[in-house]
């Protein structure tokens, strides 16, 4: 389909095309000096010790697990208000996500006293996801964490480039995941990274991202090695040079872009503030710095959602919805009776409206005209 307004778009340029072709040019394509370059300028922007760059943050969030040591027997907290890889990382090593209900309809994130509700015995992990970039009350949930000796992971997929209290988020944790998948705020295609300040951590996820192995092709290239040991059952989650290439340019726009998507977002709010209290929009009030990564907004209960969304599409606008809550998805049906109002509530009424960087503040103008049309329709 050809849409007037997408819901989202990339943004590359001669920059990328060049630092592909120079990559091709220079024959090594798989992980090299590229992907360390990539890896060092993401840790000094982030401002961690270490990042690790991988495949995609499906693949960082299950080598978080288990780096972490979580298996069977565990249960690690973490929202359903989610994509469901931040519950599927947790499944990937035996341990058993337990799901716990959001804030309120103005704050889409984890609650800390759902949290705390849900700790027992075997509660080993906390997996907070920073929803569309609006940063978890992190210093809340650090705090429980260390009062019940809990690791925690920042599912970071949607947050690079935001930050609380100055600091960025997926570098509160234990372990930071960052996904550039084609949607985010920077993108390789697929492609991921994990952050950590802690060198014990950020050498078992090094080995883990390539078979449990102790030296790399590029080493033995190199000439720095010419055999290896394997020490640990790992994966081949590497990243490559093409895209690590590309996620060089799109870091070192990054910045500019989120002002964009900030800019737009204040945009559409002042828009919509006629459309109160029919239409929620999310997050009015947050701490920190955000990468505004998506615009979610409420709409009012006895609207049809299916309806809304059939009407913008009418219009050429395509719209999305973040998300159908994990609990209730037939594979994780056997997990419990949860008990998640507030995420059951927002997600029967939430509908994701287009944010990227090129957007026009007409485009924004147009989608809210359509909002307000759309309301009324039938
Ligand atoms: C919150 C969240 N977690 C994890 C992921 C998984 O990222 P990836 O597609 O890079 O594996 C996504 C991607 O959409 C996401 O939005």
């Amino acid at each position: 389909m050809n849409w007037r307004i997408p819901l989202s778009d990339i943004d590359f340029d001669e920059d990328e095309l060049a630092a592909v072709q120079k990559v091709i040019k220079s024959r090594w394509l798989t992980m090299g000096h590229v992907t360390k370059e990539f890896e060092e300028s993401f840790a000094s922007y982030i401002k961690v010790k270490h990042a690790i760059a991988v495949t995609n943050a499906t693949a960082a969030l299950h080598l978080a697990c288990l780096a972490l040591g979580l298996g069977p027997g565990d249960e690690v907290i973490v929202p359903s208000l989610t994509f469901v890889a931040t519950a599927n990382a947790v499944r990937y090593v035996g341990a058993t996500p337990v799901f716990a209900d959001i804030v309120s309809d103005s704050d889409l994130n984890i609650s800390t006293h759902a949290i705390s509700s849900l700790i027992t015995p075997r509660t080993r992990a906390i997996i907070v996801v920073h929803y569309a970039g609006y940063p978890c009350d992190m210093e809340a949930i650090l705090s429980l964490a260390r009062q019940h000796g809990l690791f925690v992971i920042e599912d970071a997929a949607h947050a690079v480039g935001s930050e609380l209290k100055g600091r960025s988020l997926g570098a509160w944790g234990d372990i930071g995941c960052f996904s550039f998948f084609s949607n985010k705020n920077m993108t390789t295609g697929e492609g991921g990274m994990m952050t950590t300040d802690n060198d014990e951590l950020a050498q078992k996820l090094n080995r883990l991202r390539s078979h449990g192995m102790t030296s790399l092709t590029w080493d033995r290239h190199k000439g720095h090695a010419w055999s290896y040991d394997v020490v640990d059952l790992g994966y081949n989650y590497r990243i490559d040079e093409i895209r690590a290439a590309i996620g060089l340019v799109q870091l070192a726009k990054v910045e500019r872009n989120n002002e964009r998507r900030r800019s737009l977002s204040q945009t559409y709010r002042d828009a919509m503030q006629e459309l109160a209290p029919q239409v929620d929009i999310p997050f009015q009030h947050h701490g920190g710095k955000t990468s505004a990564h998506i615009l979610p907004i409420l709409l009012p209960r006895e609207k049809k959602r299916e309806e809304f969304i059939a009407y913008m599409k009418e219009q050429g606008i395509q719209t999305s919805i973040h998300y159908p809550p994990i609990h209730t998805f037939t594979s994780f049906r056997d997990g419990g009776a949860w008990e998640l109002p507030l995420t059951e509530d927002v997600a029967s009424r939430e509908v994701t409206l287009p944010l990227y960087p090129a957007m026009s503040d007409d485009e924004v103008a147009t989608v809210v005209t359509a909002v307000r049309a759309g309301l009324n329709s039938h």
